[in-house]
């Protein structure tokens, strides 16, 4: 397979974790004969720098053009620092997803045996534990209308859903249920906010073409509670954009390390994959970051196109480097590896045939992880 994949490094230590990624692709373009032709663009606050813009034309277009797009990361703390920027690196990546319709968010949440132990919750709370977090992605209060007073005393965001964007998404989430657990869990906060009962109204609506799925509903903040207390007890869970955002952050102490966790943004017309980690800015150039979450977005990007045996692939090399501890410093904290050298295990295992032998100590030396 053909596919025109169009690269989006962004800022901080997005551009590390994409080279990842991209030689990720490119050991799976190789085993299995496909053909991935990338082209780079930037974003954020690279591109603020460059042309004032955190969403040049240019790399709108060759989204717009791409099969798929995969993304790194965005944000610079230059702006973090600072609340009276009027251009803000966060407003490309927001332009982006409106602009192409990316209405679902999907992210996923598993856990790793190898990595149970090391987790800051038990491990009898968190072992098995898999579920899939469907965030809408294009509206709410992240785009709602924003105003500052003249005066700046004052500020509004506004909130606003409408029916159409709820049941995009709720159908999304219901048809992944159906191969899944059969459990959607719809997270909202319905005895406050006028939005979340329109969403209740019509996540029972839209149940009704699904029978055999359970639905039940929790309030956001008891939510954030049962995350930790009892993350078994979820399989999908739906909710609006703000409630997705901070939900994924806390579920990624599930899995270990927020450097873990994947996500693919669908719409009708295009999907982009995207890590849940923003751009870690402390980190940018040390070649510390975790390049797993930009390495499973990709491999949710394989996922979208049904090479779902290629998707495995780099699953199991993942597992692999967890399993050996072949991991960077949020994972490992004594004895641990490079941004690259991961990625070089990663490629080499995939290459790798025999799957066999791995030497460690090669891999610091950034040679063949294979003897
Ligand atoms: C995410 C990020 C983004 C968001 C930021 C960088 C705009 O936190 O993808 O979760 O809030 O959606
Ligand atoms: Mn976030």
């Amino acid at each position: 397979m053909k596919l025109n994949i169009a690269l989006l490094p962004g800022d901080g230590v997005g551009p590390e974790v994409i080279q990842q990624a991209a030689k990720t692709l490119d050991a799976i373009a190789e085993k299995y004969k496909h053909t991935f032709v990338y082209k780079y663009a930037n974003i954020g606050a690279i591109a603020i720098e460059e042309t004032g813009n955190p969403l040049p034309e240019t790399t709108l277009k060759t989204c717009a053009d791409a099969d798929a797009i995969l993304f790194g990361a965005i944000g610079e703390l230059k702006y973090d620092n600072d609340p009276n920027a009027q251009v803000r690196p966060e407003q490309g990546l927001l332009e982006l997803r409106k602009s192409l319709g990316l209405f679902a968010n999907i992210r996923p949440l598993t856990t790793y045996d190898a990595l149970i132990d090391q987790s800051n919750l038990k491990a009898h709370v968190i072992k098995d534990v898999d579920f899939v977090i469907y965030r809408e992605l294009t509206s709410g209060i992240y785009f709602g209308d924003k105003e500052l007073s003249e005066n700046g005393n004052e500020a509004t965001d506004t909130c606003k859903y409408t029916i159409d964007e709820i049941d995009r998404i709720a159908h999304l989430a219901f048809k992944s249920a159906l191969i899944r657990r059969k459990k959607l869990t719809l997270v909202d906060k319905s005895n406050i906010l006028e939005t979340s009962r329109l969403w209740r109204k019509r996540v029972i609506e839209v149940s009704k073409n699904y029978p055999t799925v359970n639905l039940d509903f929790l309030l956001v903040d008891n939510a954030a509670m049962q995350l930790i207390l009892n993350p078994k007890q979820f399989d999908v869970i739906l909710t609006e954009n703000m409630f997705g955002d901070i939900l994924s952050d806390e579920a990624s102490v599930i899995s270990g390390s927020i450097g873990l966790l994947a996500s693919a943004s669908i719409g009708a017309n295009n999907a982009m994959f995207e890590p849940v980690h923003g751009s870690y800015p402390e980190a940018k150039g040390k070649n510390i970051a975790n390049p797993l979450a930009a390495v499973l977005s990709a491999a949710m990007l394989l996922d979208h196109f049904e090479l779902h045996e290629e998707a495995d692939a780099i699953r199991a090399a993942v597992e692999k480097s967890i399993e050996l501890n072949i991991t960077t410093p949020d994972l490992n904290s004594t004895n641990h590896f490079s941004t690259t050298n991961v990625g070089n295990f990663l490629s080499d295992f995939i290459l790798d045939d025999e799957n066999t032998f791995y030497n460690k100590n090669n891999i610091d030396l950034g040679q063949s992880t294979i003897i």
